[in-house]
């Protein structure tokens, strides 16, 4: 066969293989790199023709030269072409695929919020710590001496029926107040005392707009020589002016509890009318916020205090019943559904 006739099916194969890479759905490097081997590699037909043009007869060198010149030529243009191609094609595709929106809008982090329960302990906290006041624990489930009879709540007192307790075992109970704190700091500190104690507390109470089984109480208890109840008011005066405002008036009236003597509960002026008379106080113009007294020497004999040397006040408060009036929340029930709608209102604090 004439070298211009392979030359010939060189082309004629070579352009076919071309073709087919061209038309390739998944073309690569690689394939383009085994056709160029196929034709232009140092073994490969069209090279061997170049390689050996000198041993040629001197009348047909010059027409197979540049046939064989020219179709090298043009498959080296035709693969660089192909290669130059998918190059960019890939580049593009890259692009694409590491497109980023720099229009589209950041995501945001959603901020939790206090619960208003927390809210009103820590703002109370806060309130009595500029007044010396600490802060003490104890447990939800307690022995009926610490909830009951060190605070002079004997067996059979009437006082018992009125707590609605929930029993856990014989002589086992929730606590129905945080008063057991009261007994359990006191019998292992010596005066003087002055601390705040808030956490949850229990009763047999059926759920409705004001009242829940479990609800949260902050106890108070200042004990050293001396106290006496013109401390009592001018504290308790000084927390609820800071707490619900300076012109809030403050009221001090006659009550009972046994663990007290004397008791008084304390009203406010009217959160809602400033005590013209409104729905929410209705019509007196006063709310009731909580219960306290000087601390009965019973109580004290009972922790080996001496009652003739020292004396003492306490109070007690219902944490939802001040962050309703706060807040002026109509049902104490929302504090405990966890409805985020409800809870984020509180996102600022106090
Ligand atoms: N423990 C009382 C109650 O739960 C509140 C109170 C505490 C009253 C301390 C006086 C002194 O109702």
């Amino acid at each position: 066969m004439s070298e211009s006739s392979k030359l010939e099916e060189i082309r004629v194969a070579a352009v076919e293989d071309i073709q087919k890479l061209k038309v390739h759905s998944h073309l690569n490097l690689e394939l383009i790199e085994e056709v160029r081997v196929k034709y232009l590699g140092r073994n490969a037909g069209l090279i061997c023709i170049l390689k050996n043009l000198s041993q040629l007869s001197p009348d047909v060198r010059p027409q197979v030269g540049k046939i064989a010149n020219e179709t090298r030529k043009m498959i080296e243009s035709e693969i660089s072409a192909l290669r130059d191609n998918l190059v960019r094609i890939q580049e593009n595709q890259k692009l694409v695929s590491e497109k980023i929106d720099v229009t589209l809008a950041g995501r945001t982090h959603d901020l939790g919020s206090f619960h208003p329960v927390s809210l009103v302990i820590s703002k109370t906290e806060e309130i009595f710590a500029r007044m010396g006041f600490g802060v003490e624990e104890g447990p939800e489930i307690e022995n009926e001496f610490y909830n009951f009879e060190a605070l002079n709540i004997p067996k059979n007192h009437p006082a018992r029926a009125m707590h609605d307790t929930f029993y856990v075992s014989q002589n086992v109970v929730l606590r129905t107040h945080t008063s057991n704190v009261q007994i359990r700091v006191m019998q292992n500190k010596k005066p003087p005392l002055r601390f705040l104690s808030a956490g949850a507390t229990y009763r047999h109470d059926t759920l409705d707009v004001t009242h829940s089984p479990m609800f949260h109480q902050m106890e108070g208890l200042c004990v050293d020589e001396k106290v006496s109840l013109s401390h009592l008011k001018g504290v308790l005066t000084a927390y609820l002016q800071a707490f619900f405002g300076d012109k809030t008036k403050v009221r001090f009236r006659p009550s009972f509890f046994p663990f007290t003597e004397p008791s008084a509960e304390v009203d406010i002026s009217c959160v809602s009318c400033s005590g013209k008379g409104c729905r929410m106080c209705k019509e007196s113009g006063w709310l009731e916020v909580l219960g306290c007294g000087m601390v009965h020497d019973n109580v004290f004999r009972a922790v080996k205090y001496n009652p003739q040397k020292i004396s003492g006040f306490a109070f007690g408060m219902g944490v939802e019943r001040l962050a309703m009036l706060k807040y002026q929340i109509s049902d104490i029930r929302l504090f405990f559904e966890n409805d985020v709608r409800f809870l984020k209102q509180f996102r600022t604090a106090l």
